[in-house]
């Protein structure tokens, strides 16, 4: 933990929308009264049917319901895009930087509701009715907000699925839910690399599961040949073009789907998070608003995929709702030079810029020079969110892109809860590198203890939420028990975060990471049983245990311990086989950093696999295995101990 406070900058403050003062009366006041905090700030939303209820919420096991706003309805595409027309019609909502320097546009507030409501004519004139999934497979490019928003004006449920995960990865994901359409591009460009979206589309729908897909929209990204199959196969292009640029938003329940985001849990598949449509809006937007410190003339950078929540909630709902101008980047951080993103925030002159500790890190290691080459003058408020920020990366990311003058705002939040929890808020709160600070107004954090007991003051133990916000996830789809499972049955009456956290005598909160099964490689989230499962799919493995182990840049890194089938010898060649499969099962986010074999894996009498003693020396701590004494044959522990391949 490092000692060091950076006070919040009175100029900031003197301008900010909350200051410290504000920060504790409102925030006192969001935890003793949230029934009229939260009916005065779900004013911010347009409502279609203003709503009369506003907080249903039981986080009792056996009764569990999370309701805001429920009886409320309104069209989250018009609350993004129709009530800006009067006064930002020609406002920039969206700043387009493709992965080539040479290529952006900007669209307007008025371009985009057009450009939406062609698309959402167009899937109303292909069949496509409230309540129907439609995924999303595509780069970042504004055809995917367009059709996100498309999807919300419709009423339409969408899935997003990050370009960077494979056929099966989609397959699953298209089966899951029984997605109706797709829409994918022919292919992607990242870095100058080609990604084969439409190929991956087309091997996706020969899996099992998936007949449900009844049309293929194809958007013309690179122009490259691409096999199409009629009927299901259809340009986006030629197809919207010859829509209305007039779509009636259709009325929405508060509590309708807005969409579902999978995401990696402890066990099994990946979880369909589900998200409703007012509470999440009001709860987008505003934290949108605060945490960024939002002003009409900003220009706002998330370097987020859309794929990720963090696409969702903060480079297009939260933003566009607030009728912000919102940056959407193609490329990578290092193409064509790892000045890219700073070339970029000088282009567009970005005001407030927010991206992850992993980004960071990596661009750390090559110096100051890139980042000096540009001026970074337009910054103002920079951001962190994906991972523990470790103290140095937010020292560097303060000093020298921030050039000792931009405030830093490190935002803990999940998939799960759907925007930003804690947080400092730049006008109000003291930073402390590393620490993710306070609460935001409504949330009530907690730390237990391994029995579950809420500790007070100073302390460290396991994360959990007492009460509802209204951005939580209502339910994972099709599998409502497994949410009651998962979030509600360890520590019953609170939300568990799988996180765990330090509070100091401060109250300030530290993240120190997951205590699941779940990686955290590079801000992305990723199951253990997951990687295993792939591993051993393979026909020569016989066992695969997979746990998280450090990494300098992507913070956690994959380590699997690997048990071949009789008969079969490890090598070098069958170690990059094993590592090429699992990014072609899951994706290249999945792939292995380190593979070892294990002649056999250290269990419990009972057989199940010890973790505890695979991550100690995994993290090149061999001398931390506590007692080894329960398993089903110790020995095993020598031979890995001595094979381990960090030191
Ligand atoms: C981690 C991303 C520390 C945490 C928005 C959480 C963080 C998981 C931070 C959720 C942060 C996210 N400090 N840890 N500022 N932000 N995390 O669902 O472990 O992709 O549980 O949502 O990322 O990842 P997810």
């Amino acid at each position: 933990m490092s000692g060091k406070i950076y006070p919040v900058d009175p100029a900031f403050a003197a301008k900010a929308r909350v200051t410290g003062e504000q920060y504790e009366s409102l925030y006192a006041e969001s935890v003793s009264d949230p029934e009229n905090f939260w009916r005065r700030i779900g004013g911010r939303v347009d409502w279609i049917a203003p709503f009369s209820q506003v907080k249903d919420v039981s986080f009792d096991a056996d009764d569990l319901h999370i309701r805001w706003y429920h009886d409320g309805v309104l069209n989250v595409s018009a609350n993004c895009l129709d009530r800006h027309l009067t006064h930002r019609g020609d406002k920039t909502a969206i700043i387009f930087e493709g992965d080539d320097p040479n290529d952006s546009r900007h669209i307007t507030y008025r371009e985009l509701h057009a450009d939406v409501c062609r698309a959402a004519n167009l899937l109303r004139n292909l069949g496509v009715v409230k309540g129907d999934r439609v995924a999303i497979y595509l780069p970042m490019i504004p055809e995917a907000a367009v059709a996100m928003l498309a999807c919300a004006r419709i009423g339409a449920v969408h899935s997003v699925v990050f370009g960077g995960f494979s056929p099966d990865s989609l397959a699953g994901r298209i089966a899951d839910s029984q997605v109706k359409l797709v829409i994918t591009a022919d292919e992607g460009l990242r870095g100058g690399k080609k990604v084969p979206l439409k190929a991956n589309v087309d091997e996706a729908l020969t899996r099992p599961g998936t007949t449900s897909v009844e049309t293929v929209l194809v958007v013309k990204r690179t122009g490259a040949p691409v096999a199409m199959q009629t009927p299901r196969d259809r340009w986006w292009g030629a197809l919207v073009a010859g829509q209305s640029a007039e779509c009636a938003p259709e009325p929405v329940g508060a509590e309708d789907p807005l969409f579902i985001l999978y995401t990696s849990g402890s066990t099994g598949k990946p979880k369909g998070v589900l998200h409703t449509s007012g509470g999440y809006l009001v709860y987008a937007s505003y934290t949108h608003e605060l945490v960024f410190d939002l002003r009409d003339d900003d220009v706002y950078w998330c370097t987020a995929d859309v794929g990720w929540v963090t696409g969702h909630s903060y480079v297009v709902y939260g933003p566009l709702a607030n009728g912000a101008t919102t940056l959407m980047f193609e490329g990578v951080p290092n193409w064509p030079d790892t000045s890219r993103f700073w070339q970029v925030v000088d282009k567009h002159k970005v005001t407030l810029f927010y991206t992850a500790p992993t980004a960071i890190r990596a661009l750390m290691r090559e110096g100051e020079e890139p980042v000096r080459k540009a001026s970074r003058a337009s910054l103002r408020l920079l951001g962190s969110v994906g991972e523990p920020i470790n103290p140095e990366a937010w020292e560097w990311y303060h000093r020298v892109v921030g050039d000792g003058r931009c405030p830093i705002v490190d935002t803990w939040w999940q998939t799960e809860t759907g925007g930003i929890l804690i947080t400092p808020l730049a006008g109000a709160i003291d930073a402390k590198p590393g620490s993710a600070t306070k609460p935001f107004f409504g949330i009530k954090p907690a730390i237990v203890d391994t029995n579950g007991q809420v500790q007070e003051g100073a302390c460290e133990g396991n994360l959990i939420l007492t009460d509802s916000w209204p951005g939580q996830m209502r339910t994972v789809y099709g599998d409502h028990q497994r949410f009651v499972e998962t979030y509600f049955k360890t520590y019953p009456g609170a939300y568990f975060t799988g996180d765990g956290a330090r509070r100091d005598a401060d109250g300030y909160y530290w993240i120190t990471g997951r205590v699941d099964d779940v990686i955290n490689v590079s801000g992305h989230r990723i199951g253990t049983a997951e990687v295993e499962s792939a591993l051993v799919a393979h026909p020569k493995v016989a066992e695969a245990a997979v746990v998280g182990c450090p990494h300098d840049i992507k913070g956690q890194g994959i380590y699997a311990y690997v048990t071949l089938k009789a008969g079969e010898a490890p090598s070098d060649a069958l170690r990059k086989e094993l590592i090429a499969w699992v990014r072609k099962e899951i994706g290249p986010i999945a792939s292995p950093d380190f593979l070892q074999w294990a002649p056999s894996l250290p269990k419990t009498r009972s057989g199940k696999i010890m973790r505890r003693i695979l991550r100690k020396i995994a993290e090149n701590a061999p001398d931390q295995l506590g007692d080894t004494s329960t398993l089903a044959d110790p020995s095993v522990v020598a031979n890995l101990v001595d094979e381990r391949l960090i030191r």
